[in-house]
């Protein structure tokens, strides 16, 4: 294929046809000219798995070409590990090219604002840090395969329930560090080829005609060169998203869209420039793969299948996170005998529904697979139905049989997928109550009870974590979960995964409780920046998990913790060094985490933040030093007036440990960083006025020019009158007897102090 020359195509193109390729062409195609030989490039879901359907299909109707499950991102973020991410992210890729998908629509990076959102098996954390190492990493491995990707849902999509219409609002400050962190990460790390516009409105205007988020800050600061898609059906006034930097609405609107950005440019309301500029992200993703388009039959070969089962099976085992161990009662020896219990064993769940749901090539069954790793005996039971009707108690009494009889009983436990799935939200986070029942009665039964869990969020399990001496939070893991599991559960593999999100005590604990979905259209985040373990920290709640938690059969501990600073104001940088040791008898993996707590500020800031987080592979009785470097960025907040990161001098505080509720080492750091002066303006209390550098000696000016009985003057020199006049602006002050401003002087003296 010759190349396509992307400014010479545009020079050619006639304004129907630049219309026509800023929007789609079927559900998955862009739109081909052929006159000028530009073809179209197929885009799929994504993102744990290639989802190739045949065109006209959607959101499940007749399915797809299979492709390798994956484990979900609800699974890979408790891997914490980017580099088994990427792993993934290549595998992706390869598939994605067998299937001729030249875009996955992957990786979903929102943050899990609450529990409750029915998709957050599509989202990696509560986190930012964690969301973006991994959601770059992602998609750092699917293009090194040479296929794009696309970053979504952009922005502040944290929940179902109306999600093409909701406005997400939204403070700046809160968006800027903990909604949009991840993407500028993954932005500005990975360079993902496309980014999708997200489908609800942020502060009462739609992502897609959002021209702050869509241009300003993803192009203009964040240096986006890529391309933006609307996602499916996001687009709500066609003209409006492209003069906002919305290039390509996908799937194809017909006449429709191209129809309306017509009728702009010839009206003069559409600046031919901004539609050039649309086309132009359109014709340039298009040249980077159009020598990837196949043609064919779409298919995964065999051995690649193959292939990617076993990475998946070794992905599951790094990404489930074992809760609890008491009296380490997991790995079980092979020879013990086994009563395993739960539908979920026989007949998995491993992805949620909806537009990332695979057709996997394969899928295994933890049952299966522990009846094969097994050299002593396994029984089976039930013990519910996992759709509607309890399954009564002849379930449950087969179930208690099969418990009294075996050493140990593994408890199948998890959601149904109706509990779950893209399109609308939990209204609770409880397991039904007939698993409970079942757990109950074989806790009864048998004192060793270990509990696999399969969900896509957090479930409660402060109602029955005493019943079990084990828990093994499997999330959803994919076509290969069930050999994971089992591997698991004999330690032929150790557990890594950490909680990429907080388990609460109770739904009523979470940050969002009282604002999740909010009504009318509008859902407020009333609590600002305290998400996730950022709320439960600064509250003191108690939680069942602390975010970052997870055991192992082995033990690490952490000692030697140093820092050494480098660098000033913005080029500030603090090396944290800290020596990470693995202390049992078993190689296995730990996942070092440094948190900060910044210093008191004018805002109210988190207790500690995650900024850095390190998978260390030690063998039984290694240690390894571990190095974190922390930037300006690592201790600032965003400051809301001067809409700029910022950080006060003082002590930071650096913890480094296993969870945000274990940080055994900490160390102090002394920070001191120029100040930014925020402008003086008409409302400036005398306060901001004598804390302001040049302001102050226009204070001091207009007091000594004040009548010298002015009372207001006699206040200002007894120092505890002087707090009560440092909160009453200049402007109310200034029409007090004695000093009586002229209209026009606060003018005249805001010019001399901001200068
Ligand atoms: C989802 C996207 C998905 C798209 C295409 C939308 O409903 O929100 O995540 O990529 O459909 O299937």
């Amino acid at each position: 294929m010759t190349a396509i020359d992307v400014e010479n195509v545009l020079s050619q193109l006639t304004l129907d046809e630049k219309a026509a390729l800023a929007t789609g062409t079927g559900f998955w195609s862009t739109t081909p000219v052929e006159r000028l030989g530009v073809p179209a490039i197929t885009m799929s879901d994504g993102p744990h798995g290639v989802r190739r359907q045949p065109e006209g299909d959607h959101l499940g109707i007749g399915g797809s070409y299979p492709a390798t499950c994956f484990p979900p991102a609800t699974a890979l973020g408790s891997s914490w590990d980017p580099e088994l991410v990427a792993k993934v992210g290549e595998a992706l890729g390869k598939e994605a090219r067998a299937l001729d998908v030249q875009v996955l629509l992957g990786p979903g990076i929102n943050i899990k604002r609450s529990p409750l959102c029915g998709r957050n098996f599509e989202y990696l954390s509560e986190d930012p840090r964690v969301a973006g190492e991994l959601g770059a990493a992602l998609i750092e491995g699917v293009q090194s395969q040479g296929v794009g990707t696309s970053l979504k849902h952009f922005a502040a999509n944290n929940q179902e329930t109306d999600r093409l219409r909701v406005s997400a609002d939204v403070d700046e400050r809160t968006l800027r560090e903990i909604y949009l962190p991840g993407f500028e990460r993954a932005v500005k790390q990975a360079k993902p080829d496309t980014v999708m516009c997200s489908y609800n409105r942020i502060n009462g205007v739609y992502a897609s005609e959002n021209h702050w988020l869509l241009t300003e800050v993803l192009r203009d600061e964040w240096g986006f060169d890529g391309l933006v898609v609307s996602d499916w059906g996001a687009v709500n006034d066609r003209a409006a998203g492209v003069a906002a930097g919305l290039d390509l609405e996908m799937p194809g609107s017909g006449e429709v869209g191209p129809a309306t950005v017509v009728a702009a440019v010839n009206d003069g309301s559409l600046p031919i420039e901004a539609l050039d500029a649309a086309v132009r992200n359109v014709l340039r993703l298009v040249a980077a793969h159009a020598d990837d388009v196949l043609g064919g039959t779409p298919e995964v070969p065999a051995e690649l299948a193959e292939a990617n089962h076993a990475l998946a099976r070794e992905v599951a085992a790094r990404c489930a996170v074992l809760l609890k161990n008491d009296g380490d009662i997991l790995p079980i020896d092979p020879a013990a005998s086994i009563a395993v219990i739960g539908e979920f064993a026989r007949t998995p769940r491993y992805q949620g529904a909806g537009s990332s749901q695979i057709v996997p090539t394969h899928l295994d069954s933890a049952l299966d697979e522990l009846q094969r790793l097994s050299t002593g005996s396994v029984t089976f039971a039930a013990g519910y139905a996992v759709a509607d009707g309890d399954g009564g108690g002849a379930l449950r009494a087969e179930a208690v049989e099969a418990a009294r009889r075996a050493d140990v009983a593994v408890v199948f436990l998890g959601l149904p997928a109706s509990a779950e799935s893209e399109g609308y939200d939990r209204t609770h986070i409880d397991l039904p109550a007939k698993q409970i029942a079942v757990l109950n009665a074989v806790a009864d039964a048998n004192e060793n009870v270990v509990v696999v869990l399969s969900n896509g969020s957090a479930v409660r399990v402060s109602d029955w974590d005493a019943r079990a001496r084990g828990i093994l939070e499997g999330w959803l893991l994919g076509q290969a979960g069930g050999g994971a599991i089992a591997d698991l559960l004999f330690g032929l593999a150790n557990p890594s995964g950490r909680l990429a999100e907080t388990i609460p005590v109770r739904l009523e604990d979470t940050s969002s409780y009282l604002s999740f979905p909010g009504a009318f259209g509008h859902v407020e985040y009333t609590e600002g920046v305290f998400v996730g373990y950022r709320w439960f920290d600064a509250r003191g709640l108690p939680v069942s998990y602390p975010f970052g938690h997870g055991l192992s059969y082995t033990s690490f501990a952490y000692s030697n913790l140093r820092t050494s600073v480098r660098g000033a104001d913005e080029q500030l940088e603090i090396d944290v060094t800290v020596t990470v040791a693995n202390t049992g008898a078993r190689d296995g993996r730990e996942v070092a985490q440094v948190y900060v707590a910044a210093p008191s500020a004018q805002v109210q800031r988190p207790e500690h933040e995650l900024r850095g987080f390190a998978p260390v592979e030690l063998a039984a009785g290694e240690s390894r030093e571990v190095t974190f470097t922390l930037g300006y960025r690592d201790l600032a907040y965003f400051h809301p007036r001067l809409k700029r990161w910022f950080v006060e001098s003082g002590t930071v505080g650096i913890h480094v440990g296993r969870s945000s509720r274990d940080l055994p080492l900490s160390a102090e750091v002394d920070v001191q960083v120029a100040q930014p002066v925020a402008p003086l303006d008409q409302d400036s209390t005398i306060g901001d006025w004598m804390a302001h550098p040049r302001g102050a000696q226009v204070l001091a000016t207009v007091m000594q020019q004040a009548a010298g009985g002015s009372e207001m003057v006699g206040m200002m020199s007894d120092p505890g009158a002087l707090e009560m006049v440092k909160s009453m602006p200049l402007s109310r002050i200034g029409r007090f007897p004695g000093i009586a401003l002229p209209d026009g002087a606060l003018d005249a003296l805001l010019a001399q102090a901001n200068g």
